[in-house]
Order: C-alpha cells, then sequence, then structure tokens
C-alpha cells in the first residue's frame, strides 16, 4: 500500500432522479416535521419527485405555507404538499397534523421525524431549559410524531426516517443537548423497529453529517472555514442535500424492505477523521 498522499477526486452529488424510477412512491403520503426548511425541506422536496405526495409540518404557519408552494412549483409533477403547522412538543399539534393530512390525502405511507434545534453553547454556559428545550424539540417531539402516527403507518404497513447526526459518536464541544437527544433518537428508533416490525413497520435513523446551504450548516461551520472543513473531510467536500435526499429515497423503497432498525450514517466518513468536525 503506497503511503503517498492521492490527487484528491471529488465524488460528487447527483440528484436521485439519475438513480431511481420518477414513479416509484405514486399514490403514497409523506408526513414531515421540520419539512419547511433545510435538510427535510430537500428530502420532501425529492420524495415529491418520485410522486409521493407530502404535508410538512413546522412552527411557522407563514414559512411553511410558502415552502409547501415551493416544493409543489419545484416537483412540477402534480403532486401535492399540505402544510400542517404545529409545534412537535405537543402531542395535541402532532394528531392535529395528522389528521389534516389524512383529510387532504387518505392515508400515511412515510414519515420523516427530522424537526430539530441546535446551537453552539458549553457546557457550562448551558441553563437547565436550553438543554430541556432541545430534548423537547428533537426528541419528545420525534416521539409524538410517531405516536400521532403510529396508527395510519400500521395500516399502510409505511416506515419511519428520523433524522439524527454523528455528534454522539466522540462528543463534540458546544454541542452537548443536540448530541444527547440524537443518541437517544436512535435507541427510540431501534425501539420502534423491534416492536413495529410484526406490523411491517420499519424505522430507521439518517445521520447526516455537515450539509452545505442549510442552516444547521450555516450556524455550526466558521465563515470563511468551508474550503478547510471539505479538505478534513475524507471524500473532500461538505455533504450536499442530494445525499440524503438519495439515502431517503433508498430507505423508504422496497429496495430498502429488509433494513429495519439501522442507521444509515451520510458523512463522507468525516467522523472517522480526525479533523474538528
Ligand atoms: C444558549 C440558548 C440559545 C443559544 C436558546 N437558548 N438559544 N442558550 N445559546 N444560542 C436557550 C434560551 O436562553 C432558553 O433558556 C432556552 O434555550 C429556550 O429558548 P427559547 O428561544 O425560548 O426556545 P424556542 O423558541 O423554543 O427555540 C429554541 C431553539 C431555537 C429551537 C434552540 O432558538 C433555534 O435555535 N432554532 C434553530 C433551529 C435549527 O437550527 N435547526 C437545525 C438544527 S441542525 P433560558 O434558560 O434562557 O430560559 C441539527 C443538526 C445537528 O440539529 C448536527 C449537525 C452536524
Amino acid at each position: 500500500m503506497s503511503d503517498e498522499a492521492p490527487d484528491p477526486v471529488v465524488l460528487r452529488a447527483v440528484p436521485s432522479t439519475n438513480v431511481f424510477r420518477s414513479d416509484i412512491f405514486a399514490g403514497k403520503v409523506l408526513l414531515c416535521s421540520g419539512g419547511g426548511s433545510g435538510i427535510c425541506k430537500g428530502m420532501v422536496a425529492t420524495m415529491m419527485k418520485h410522486g409521493c405526495n407530502a404535508a410538512i409540518i413546522g412552527r411557522k404557519a407563514d414559512r411553511l405555507n410558502a415552502a409547501s408552494k415551493e416544493l409543489e412549483k419545484e416537483a412540477g409533477n402534480g403532486t401535492k404538499c399540505i402544510a400542517t403547522p404545529g409545534d412537535v412538543r405537543k402531542i395535541e399539534d402532532m394528531n392535529e397534523s395528522v389528521k389534516k393530512t389524512i383529510a387532504e390525502f387518505g392515508r400515511i405511507d412515510f414519515v420523516i421525524c427530522g424537526a430539530a434545534g441546535n446551537f453552539l453553547a458549553s457546557l457550562e454556559s448551558l441553563s437547565s431549559n436550553a438543554f430541556k428545550t432541545i430534548q423537547e424539540i428533537d426528541l419528545l417531539g420525534t416521539y409524538n410524531l410517531f405516536k400521532a402516527s403510529l396508527d395510519e403507518v400500521k395500516k399502510s404497513h409505511g416506515a419511519y426516517v428520523h433524522v439524527t447526526a454523528t455528534l454522539h459518536h466522540t462528543g463534540i464541544p458546544w454541542q452537548s443537548p443536540a448530541s444527547a437527544a440524537k443518541a437517544a433518537i436512535e435507541t427510540l428508533s431501534q425501539s420502534i423497529a423491534v416492536e413495529m416490525g410484526p406490523w411491517g413497520v420499519r424505522s430507521n435513523c439518517i445521520a447526516p453529517g455537515i450539509i452545505k446551504g442549510t442552516e444547521g450548516a450555516d450556524r455550526l461551520t466558521p465563515k470563511g472555514a468551508e474550503d478547510y472543513v471539505a479538505s478534513q473531510i475524507p471524500l473532500q467536500r461538505q455533504g450536499d442535500l442530494h445525499d440524503i435526499a438519495n439515502a431517503t429515497v433508498f430507505l423508504f423503497s422496497e429496495a430498502a424492505s429488509y433494513i429495519n432498525g439501522t442507521v444509515v450514517i451520510v458523512d463522507g466518513a468525516a467522523r472517522n477523521f480526525p479533523g474538528p468536525f
């Protein structure tokens, strides 16, 4: 084996439509928390491009309504997206989102639990309420959406994808609330996988690395350090929304019908590299 440094080769992200059939989710329905922005909006956009109708959940009704229109326009294939505003911390809001989705589409096949809060703060500076807030949005919010949607997902023998992270693999400074919450979501997903598997319901997680152009990346990547961050990742680039969307399409597709209770890490092996990210 050579110990010379290679000339970097960058494997580009490709849209899911280059790989998967455009009608694989025709007639199916996705419900997604956090779908109004960032990584989750990209996941919804891609599911719609493959024929799925969608309902998105977020706290800010105006932003959510605008996002649902943008998503329909971007899909451009007649699929629909409705906004169901709500706070994932409130089970009654999640019940209402499920009710509206059923009233509009009559079924729910896929659920993405993606609503998350995060900020950089040291353990010492963090207040108890700040820590609790992130557990409630990320972990309790995931449970609430699971709980509210379960009867419908059982009927359709559908699947869950929970958006986690790799923070908890090593412990990353200043992100203890999100790190703890994401670790807990991965164990919750395993419980769902084993308890609901006999009903034909699957549950998996996608753990993204830093995905460029998202609010999360903007908050967590120091300005001007994007090239340096990319150079610290073995695959020599930050993640792209297509990377997460492709994993989502695969996990919800029948090609993944025996994949249950696992975590698909989509980070270019950034977690294995001794850099700062
Ligand atoms: C320290 C903070 C803080 C900050 C809020 N708090 N922001 N503490 N540093 N930057 C504290 C507040 O002081 C308060 O505690 C408590 O948290 C609750 O704050 P509120 O603003 O009242 O809560 P709320 O309106 O519910 O919203 C909180 C929030 C939001 C969800 C954290 O402010 C936020 O940051 N939203 C961003 C969402 C986001 O970026 N999502 C993408 C996540 S990316 P006190 O004690 O004062 O009452 C992601 C991926 C992770 O999750 C992995 C990446 C690699």
